[in-house]
C-alpha cells in the first residue's frame, strides 16, 4: 500500500526536481508506509520564492480573516482526529492514545492562535512632546522557516506555523523524515480550508539536504527549530553569522522531585508516565527521580512495577501502553546508555535492553528502565538519553534536591511532590527551569502557556502562549507629530 507523497510549492503538488524518493517506515513492524521527495537545495529554493511570492498580500490580508482560516482549520482537524491519529501513531510509533493528544493540541493552537488574529495587540503610550501621537505595532518579519522533530509530529509544528500564519508571515516547513506524512496531512488541511496558495509550503527530506539550505537562504527571514542540541547549536552559529533570528527548542533533562511527605503511589503514577509515555522520547520526559532517603525504596518498587506492567507493542492495537522507538540509530543510543549507566556504577533495576517477545523483534522497541544509584554528575543524570529510561538520585533536603535539579546543562521541566505547602512555594520559586509542576509530572504543557526553557534548552524564545508571536513579529515604533512645528524630543521640553 505504498503511496507516493509530494512536496507541495506554490500551492502545487510536486515531486523533487532530482525525482529522488525515500521510504517512510512504521518503526513497530518495519512496513514502508509511502515514498517521500528526497529534496534538496533547489526545492527549498522554489519554496521560498514561492513564499516571498505572495507575503505582501499576506501581510495585506486583514489579520481577523487570517485568524478565521485558523478557526476553520482547527474544526476541521477535530473532525480528522482519529485519521491523523492513526497516520501519526503508525509512522512514529506512539499508541494511538497519545496521538490523539498530539493531534487535540494542534486543535487547541488553531483555536488559540486564531483568537490572535482579533487582537494582536500593539501598544500605545503618550509621547513627551505636546500634540505628538506615539505607539507601537507588531509587524509581521516575512518568510518563516520551520524545522519541526518526530516525537510530536503534529503538535510542535502547529505552535510555529499557527502563530508564525495568524502574524502574516508566510512559511517553508520542513517536516522530519521520520514524518513526513505528518507534514504533508498538515498542508492537505491547510489547502483545504482554502490558504492562499504559497502561503505555507512542505518541502521533504533530510536535515543536510533541506534544513541546512533553508536556514542560509537569504530569503528566509526567522527560522524556527525544534530538535537535538547538536543541530541547534549549530543553527545558532549559522545563524548569528548571517545576522537572522533562530527561535531555538532543544533538549531536556527533567527532574522529578519526591519529598518523603508525598503521596508515593501519585508520585509513582506520574513518574511512570513522565518516564515511559512516548517511550521517553518527550523533551519533556521525566528522566531523573530525586528522592529523600526515607520514601526512596518505595518509590523505586512502585516505578518498577509499574514499569514491568507495561504491555509493549504495536501503538495502533487495543491494550498497547508504549510504542517502539523511533528508528535503529535510537535504539542503538538508549541501549549504548546502559553501558554508561553500569560503567559509572549505577544500577538496573528493571529493564535495560531491547525488549524481545512476539512481534517485538520487528521493531525498535526497549523495555522501561528504571536506573538505581545514580549520582547527580553520572553522565546518565546530565545527558538527554531520549527513550524510557528514568534515574534515582538520592538526596537528604530540600535544598539539595533543587541543587541537584537545576545543575543540568538544560532547562526545560521539573516538577515537585510534596504536601508541604511552603516546600512547594520554595521549589516554585528557586527551580530554574522552563515549566515546573507541582504534584504533577514533567510531561503536558498547555498550549495557551509559554513553553520552552532555560540554559541549553533554547535561546531564550518561548513557544506558544501569550508568547507565541514573539519569534515571528518585528515590533514597529510609530510616531504621528501634529504639531505643525519641528518638535525636537529630548531637547525642546527640557
Ligand atoms: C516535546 O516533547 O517536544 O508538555 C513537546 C508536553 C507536550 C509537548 C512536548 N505537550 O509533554
Amino acid at each position: 500500500m505504498s503511496q507516493t507523497f509530494h512536496n507541495y510549492i506554490g500551492g502545487r503538488w510536486v515531486p523533487a526536481r532530482s525525482g529522488k524518493t525515500f521510504t517512510n517506515r512504521n518503526p513497530a513492524t518495519g512496513e514502508a508506509l509511502g515514498e517521500f521527495p528526497e529534496s534538496a537545495v533547489e526545492d527549498v529554493d522554489a519554496a521560498v520564492q514561492a513564499a516571498r511570492g505572495v507575503m505582501r498580500a499576506w501581510q495585506l490580508t486583514p489579520a481577523p480573516k487570517r485568524g478565521e482560516l485558523l478557526y476553520r482549520l482547527g474544526a476541521l482537524i477535530s473532525q480528522k482526529k482519529e485519521e491523523l491519529a492513526q497516520a501519526a501513531t503508525r509512522e512514529m510509533g506512539k499508541i494511538l492514545l497519545e496521538t490523539r493528544g498530539d493531534v487535540q493540541e494542534g486543535v487547541d493552537m488553531a483555536y488559540l492562535a486564531a483568537g490572535e488574529g482579533r487582537r494582536l495587540y500593539g501598544v500605545t503610550t503618550p509621547s513627551e512632546m505636546p500634540d505628538k501621537w506615539a505607539m507601537s505595532v507588531r509587524v509581521p518579519v516575512g518568510v518563516a522557516g520551520v524545522i519541526t522533530a518526530w516525537n510530536f509530529p503534529f503538535a510542535v509544528p502547529t505552535w510555529k506555523i499557527f502563530p508564525a500564519l495568524v502574524a502574516g508571515n508566510t512559511v517553508v516547513f520542513k517536516p522530519s523524515e521520520e514524518t513526513p506524512e505528518m507534514g504533508w496531512h498538515l498542508a492537505k488541511l491547510l489547502e483545504e480550508v482554502g490558504l492562499p496558495s504559497g502561503v505555507f509550503n512542505v518541502v521533504h527530506g533530510t536535515g543536510p539536504n533541506v534544513g541546512w539550505p533553508l536556514v542560509q537562504h537569504p530569503g528566509v527571514d526567522v527560522l524556527s527549530f525544534t530538535g537535538s542540541n547538536a543541530v541547534g547549536a549549530k543553527l545558532a552559529a549559522e545563524g548569528a553569522r548571517l545576522g537572522k533570528r533562530i527561535s531555538l527548542e532543544m533538549g531536556g533533562k527533567n527532574g522529578v522531585i519526591v519529598l518523603d511527605d508525598a503521596d508515593v503511589s501519585l508520585a509513582a503514577n506520574a513518574i511512570a508516565w513522565g518516564a515511559f509515555g512516548t517511550t521517553g522520547q518527550r523533551c519533556t520526559a521525566t528522566s531523573r527521580v530525586i528522592v529523600q532517603e526515607k520514601i526512596h525504596d518505595e518509590l523505586v518498587r512502585l516505578v518498577v512495577q509499574r514499569a514491568q506492567a507495561l504491555k509493549l507493542g504495536n501503538g495502533l492495537l487495543e491494550g498497547v501502553e508504549m510504542g517502539p522507538l523511533v528508528n535503529g540509530r535510537q535504539l542503538e543510543r538508549v541501549s549504548g546508555y546502559m553501558n554508561v549507566a553500569r560503567e559509572e556504577g549505577a544500577s538496573v533495576a528493571t529493564g535495560g535492553g531491547r525488549a524481545s517477545g512476539a512481534e517485538l523483534e520487528r521493531g525498535f522497541f526497549f523495555q522501561p528502565t528504571v536506573l538505581t544509584g545514580v549520582q547527580a554528575k553520572m553522565r546518565v543524570a546530565q545527558e538527554e538519553i531520549f527513550g524510557p529510561v528514568v534515574g534515582f538520585v538520592k538526596v537528604k533536603t530540600l535544598e539539595q534536591a533543587i541543587a541537584v535539579n537545576n545543575d543540568t546543562p538544560y532547562g526545560l521541566s521539573s516538577s515537585i511532590f510534596t504536601r508541604d505547602v511552603n516546600a512547594a512555594f520554595t521549589a516554585m520559586r528557586d527551580l530554574t527551569t522552563g515549566i515546573v509542576y507541582v504534584n504533577h509530572g514533567t510531561t503536558g504543557a498547555e498550549t495557551h502557556l509559554p513553553f520552552g526553557g532555560t540554559r541549553g534548552t533554547g535561546n531564550g524564545h518561548r513557544e506558544a502562549g501569550h508568547t507565541m508571536l514573539d519569534a515571528f513579529t518585528e515590533w514597529k515604533s510609530l510616531y504621528v507629530d501634529f504639531s505643525g512645528k519641528v518638535q525636537r524630543a529630548q531637547i525642546d521640553n527640557n
